[in-house]
């Protein structure tokens, strides 16, 4: 079992980058796969989820070049182009694999099977199974379809009008991609705007989405065309440094290049509410999606509510939140947040058990956490509860915790970051990697 230890810093100052945006990753090489024509991605975050969706395209007959870099060329073969995969699609620990690819597999000619490690094994699939089954897709999966393993035996679908029940890019996305084999125009309407990265994808590609308020449409059937992509850095992991720059004392960090759909940047307005001064420079588009540099620095955050939508604009990021929130003035309550239950742990429990190791005061609800923020954190032996960002967001708490603090079991951050523990130990001997980093004025 890989473990890490981290002690206190007393200061980080520097430009750092992070790697490319793990769910535009997966998007492009799912529809540079299905498109016409030879697609270039640039910035493809190289990690365990991401080359977990690159092998299943490479088991469906998909030339790629590059794999285990940030520069992939595939050859697409169009809508119809893959071929049955012999074995098992293994998707490892990637939600986003395993839920988008079912759709896009719904109403392939062939039969497939998915499956992933014991954490996908336990999330829930039937928000997506239930919609494809009314697409006219054979889906069938344990306790009926509710989790994988889940076999598909492909079909002709038919367009619907669906109403998600939970704000999920998952589900929309995966009802978008069988809907891309559907003759006709299907819709999903969801309770809450999640991330959009399919509709831009999918749109760059030359596929007709129509958007209106909360509902997304498609129409079946369209053209794709090789597109050269270039993958934003991902704001989920630009994240945990924004938030050490905020936490750890006399500390100055600029994250360059990183993407600021507003679908995914409810961490900047909640920093924002805390009283924490967070800056963007240098906005500009790249490719479909919009990048800037952010600009940090340290500041003691207050207490604040936090939930609705502000809450599915801070998902991924809400593990992170409860460190900054364990660290502020007053009380933090978070609500709303009960889908932070059925990600790669149940993110509720783990981050009040590790914290509370750390000495803080916390409450659990059904649905989120009230956390108490203290001045200094206690250094303990934490978990990773098997979570890339539980580690992650464990590992930032050590730089502001008194003696020293153990994770155990970090292997999972190369889920989505291989490249975190590098930083991280740069942060502990000498503040951010010279590398890496040129100085701040
Ligand atoms: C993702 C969507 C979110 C997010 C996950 C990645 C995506 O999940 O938590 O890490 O790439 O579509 P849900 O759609 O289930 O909320």
């Amino acid at each position: 079992m890989e473990t890490i230890k981290i002690k206190p810093v007393r200061s980080l100052r520097g430009e750092i980058g992070v790697p490319g945006d793990k769910s535009i990753s997966h998007r492009s090489v799912m529809v540079a796969s299905i498109a016409e024509g030879r697609s270039i991605i640039k910035g493809f975050l190289s990690a365990d989820d991401t080359q977990r969706t690159v092998k299943a395209f490479k088991s469906m007959g998909i030339k790629v070049e590059g794999f285990g870099t940030d520069k992939l060329i595939i050859e697409g073969k169009s809508l119809g182009g893959l071929k049955e995969p012999e074995d098992v699609l293994d998707l490892g620990n990637s939600g986003t694999s395993i839920r988008l690819l079912s759709g896009l597999l719904a109403g392939q000619r062939f039969f497939s099977v998915l499956t992933g490690d014991a954490s996908l094994r336990k999330r829930p699939m039937s928000r997506v199974t239930a919609p494809l089954r009314q697409m006219g897709a054979e889906i069938n999966g344990r306790d009926d379809g509710g989790f994988a393993p889940l076999a598909i035996k492909g079909r002709t679908l038919k367009p619907i009008e669906y109403e998600s029940p939970v704000p999920s890019a998952q589900v929309k996305s995966s009802i978008l991609l069988a809907g891309l084999y559907a003759e006709g125009e299907t819709k999903v309407k969801e309770p809450g705007k999640s991330r959009d990265h399919t509709e831009r994808m999918l749109k760059k590609f030359g596929a007709e989405i129509g958007e209106f308020n909360l509902s997304v449409s498609i129409k079946g059937r369209p053209i794709l065309k090789a597109q050269e992509v270039e993958v934003p850095g991902d704001f989920s992991a630009a994240a945990f440094f924004l938030v050490a720059g905020v936490l750890v004392p006399d500390s100055e960090v600029y994250l360059k290049n990183v993407g600021i759909n507003p679908t995914r940047t409810g961490l900047l307005d909640i920093l924002k509410r805390m009283g924490v001064e967070v800056y963007l420079d240098n906005r500009r588009e790249v490719g479909v999606e919009p990048v800037a540099d952010i600009h940090v620095r340290t500041g003691r955050p207050k207490g604040i509510k936090i939930s609705g939508e502000e809450v599915l604009r801070a998902i991924d990021e809400l593990p992170i939140l409860c460190i900054a929130a364990s660290l502020a003035e007053g009380e933090t309550v978070i609500r709303e947040a009960k889908e932070l239950r059925v990600k790669e742990t149940d993110r509720i429990s783990a981050m009040a058990e590790e914290l509370r190791k750390m000495g803080v005061e916390i409450e659990e609800f059904p649905d989120g956490l009230m956390i108490k923020g203290r001045e200094r954190l206690k250094g303990a032996v934490c978990n990773s509860h098997s979570d890339h960002r539980v580690a992650m967001a464990i590992a930032i708490a050590g730089l502001v915790a008194d003696g020293e603090t153990i994770i155990q079991d970090t292997s999972w951050i190369s889920t989505s970051f291989p490249g975190f523990m590098e930083i991280l130990d740069g942060l502990r001997h000498r503040g951010i990697k010279e590398s890496k980093v040129q100085g701040l004025k």
